[in-house]
């Protein structure tokens, strides 16, 4: 069986940036737009021209800056929108415009006082007028999450049939189980005329921490692109992080498929983004949390220094983390005490190590964590009483004398 490519969508710099507190500047989104190319994203959605003059001017230079990658601007299904954004992509290589408009009832009676005719018509205009600037359409259907499966596959055809290239199918308020969002997909793939010729994709928000899950359904269903974005910043609770679904595909293998990142610069990219953005990753963010790949407890530590994979399944180094990191608190045993002693260039034998444990448990019980500095006060201390014990320096093959406590 061939493996299938899963494209990557990222939107970082459009439904990321919506969130309250993150605001980046052109310079920062040309930055971070330069970078998510080098990581191998498919898609870059930039940003929303008609929103702000900032908006648009950011459109434009990442439009120059990127060579390779599609850029993307999104626009509603409204005439004025769908021409800026045709505009702000002009100096685009491979330019996309994602237009599109509420299919749910809930979007349909309260947000457009409409009706499900009229949403579709203005469905097929706003394709039809799209594609008089750009080759490349997405259409989204937004709330396709709590749409009747029926009614959406009326509203993909339609926009099929006049030029869309591809078709979104947000689940805008995180209302799916990853079940339901698989079968919805895969009643796409079964129920609409010419959908073979499209790329459907996913676009799952977080609200219930089911973004990642819903994404990955969508894909074992038929979809064939995910939208996510960088640390899982986006509206409220987020949108599907890249960095999950895209360690979550290179795992399984038996799950036959493959993106185009280089998963090895995933860490650089999620601290870019960290930064530019000030928004801070939660410290046990699976992948790129700083707890990610640190141990603390004793029975981990002795664990993952025997053999890495004890207690990690992914390695550091696949997103470009060199080493797992052995933290020392008060649960840490010596096997931990040891490989930090030895990181630093001090190879204690037994009795030393014995020592240095029971002066270090005491710190430890009074501190969080302790660092390599008051590792080495900790050997300090032990000198002054002026007990005489070895420590054997394999690397110099020689013993040291040193006194401890
Ligand atoms: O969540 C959503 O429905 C969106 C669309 C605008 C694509 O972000
Ligand atoms: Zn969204």
């Amino acid at each position: 069986m061939e493996n299938k490519r899963v494209q990557i969508f990222d939107t970082t710099l459009r439904d990321g940036e919506q969130v309250p507190g993150c605001k980046l500047n052109t310079k920062e989104k040309v930055i971070i737009a330069k970078k998510l190319e080098d990581l191998g994203v498919d898609v870059i959605e930039a940003g929303f021209p008609i929103s702000s003059p900032g908006d648009y001017q950011s459109v434009q230079e990442i439009c120059k800056s990127v060579s390779k990658t599609v850029v993307c601007a999104l626009s509603r299904a409204v005439e004025k929108d769908i021409k800026i954004a045709g505009e702000a992509l002009k100096y685009a290589n491979n330019p996309r415009i994602h237009t599109g408009i509420g299919t749910s009832n809930y979007h349909i009676l309260y947000k457009f006082n409409s009706t499900k005719e009229k949403i579709i018509e203005r469905a097929i205009l706003s394709v039809k007028y799209a594609k008089k600037f750009v080759e490349d359409v997405e259409f989204y259907a937004e709330d396709a999450g709590r749409t009747e499966n029926c009614f959406l596959a009326k509203v993909c055809e339609s926009v099929i049939k006049y030029g869309a290239t591809v078709i979104n199918i947000p689940d805008t308020t995180g209302y799916c189980l990853p079940e339901e969002y698989g079968e919805k997909i895969r009643f796409l793939k079964e129920n609409v005329k010419g959908i073979h010729k499209v790329t459907l994709s996913t676009h799952c928000h977080n609200d219930l921490g089911l973004a990642t899950a819903n994404s990955l359904f969508g894909i074992m269903n038929g979809a064939q692109q995910v939208e996510c974005t960088i640390n899982g910043i986006g509206e409220r609770a987020g949108n599907t992080s890249l960095e999950e679904i895209v360690m979550i595909i290179k795992q399984n293998s038996h799950l036959n498929m493959f993106t185009n990142i280089n998963t090895k610069l995933i860490s650089s990219t999620s601290r870019l983004v960290s930064e530019c953005t000030g928004m801070n990753i939660q410290a046990n963010k699976a992948i790129v949390g700083v707890n990610a790949f640190s141990h603390s407890s004793g029975i981990h530590q002795d664990g993952v220094i025997k053999k890495r994979e004890t207690y990690e399944s992914i390695n550091p180094e696949d997103i470009g983390i060199n080493n797992s990191s052995i933290i020392l608190t008060a649960r840490s045993g010596r096997a931990a005490l040891n490989y930090r002693y030895k990181k630093l260039g001090f190879f204690l034998n037994k009795n030393s190590l014995n020592l240095v444990y029971s002066i270090f448990l005491k710190h430890a019980d009074k501190k969080k964590e302790i660092t390599d500095k008051e590792l080495k006060i900790i050997l300090e201390k032990a000198n002054l009483n002026n007990k005489m014990l070895y420590i054997s320096d394999r690397r110099n093959c020689n013993h040291k004398k040193i006194n401890v406590m």
